[in-house]
């Protein structure tokens, strides 16, 4: 199937995060961080920030459950911590790049679903289906009725992600759901919310760490290698620079000129916790 400009881009900045994350900072996931009070907001401290994310939805899981779906599953390190605690877990993972890492992580024990969530087919139920950072990447349309059919009667469906608090969403961040059209679609289903948890606060100093990596490290380097081709292939330079001018300007007004702060992203967007449980 085609997929679009906007979708590929989106996989490609995954797999480009994933890259750096763990080479350069030990990181073994997508997601956001949780920054517990005490632990300084530095990006040397995000895999641990990142763990403390994974303890917090691991305490979240009703005892009951045994089996889950983790829909995109990233890397899949989440998906093996969970395996490695006892549960039985399959992954949908809509990109090659992931379902290779995934699958050579979890080995038999799991099955990966490589589609997207909405064209999962399975006969199979679970105790409950998990959204981790990755709710906000399918359509409110689908991804409920998605949710339900894989989900036993008194099964859950556990969602950790953003949502948009405002509209029109200026946030210096993009993405999430509006918060009230999913409550909408919510009530509208046979899911009830038995736990609500507001993380935003917590959540919020990533945006301030991911703007210090780009305004004083990415910037700068990638001054320091426009001066270089300017020394050695200027009119090579100037074309080049010409020929993307306009994604250029967006990319500097997105990451240089633009209010990227955390507390821009609290206050147009609310990162929570729902439990939700099948009652029909
Ligand atoms: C921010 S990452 C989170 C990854 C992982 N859950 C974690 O916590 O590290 C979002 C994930 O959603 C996946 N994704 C995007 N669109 C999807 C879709 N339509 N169906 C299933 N997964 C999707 C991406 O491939 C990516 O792995």
């Amino acid at each position: 199937m085609k997929q679009s400009k906007r979708h590929v881009s989106r996989e490609v900045g995954l797999e480009i995060g994933h890259l750096l994350g763990k080479g350069l900072f030990r990181l073994d996931h997508l997601h956001y961080g949780l920054w517990k009070k005490g632990l300084e907001p530095d990006v040397l401290n995000l895999h641990i920030a990142q763990e403390e994310y994974c303890k917090f939805i691991i305490a979240h899981i009703p005892a009951e459950v045994k089996s889950i779906i983790d829909v995109g599953c990233g890397a899949g390190a989440f998906s093996k911590k969970l395996v490695d605690l006892g549960y039985n877990v399959d992954c949908v993972c809509p990109t090659e790049y992931q379902n290779k890492i995934v699958e050579e992580l979890l080995g038999d024990s799991s099955e990966v679903f490589k589609c997207k969530f909405e064209d999962v087919q399975t006969d199979k139920k679970y105790d409950m289906v998990m959204f981790c950072e990755s709710f906000q990447y399918i359509k409110l349309e689908y991804v409920i009725d998605k949710a339900v059919s894989l989900v036993k009667p008194g099964g859950y469906m556990l969602i950790c992600d953003f949502f948009k608090k405002y509209s029109p969403d200026l946030c210096c961040v993009r993405g999430g759901h509006k918060l009230d059209k999913f409550e909408a679609t919510l009530e509208t289903s046979p899911f009830e919310i038995i736990e609500d948890v507001d993380i935003t606060e917590q959540t919020a100093p990533n945006i301030d760490i991911l703007n210090h990596i780009t305004q004083d490290v990415m910037f700068p380097v990638i001054g320091a290698v426009e001066k270089l081709v300017h020394s050695r292939h200027p009119l090579v330079l100037k074309l080049i620079k010409w020929k993307y001018r306009k994604k250029i300007a967006k990319a500097e007004q997105k990451y240089l000129h633009s209010n990227r702060t955390g507390e821009d992203f609290a206050y147009y967007k609310t990162y929570r916790l729902f439990l939700c449980r099948r009652t029909k």
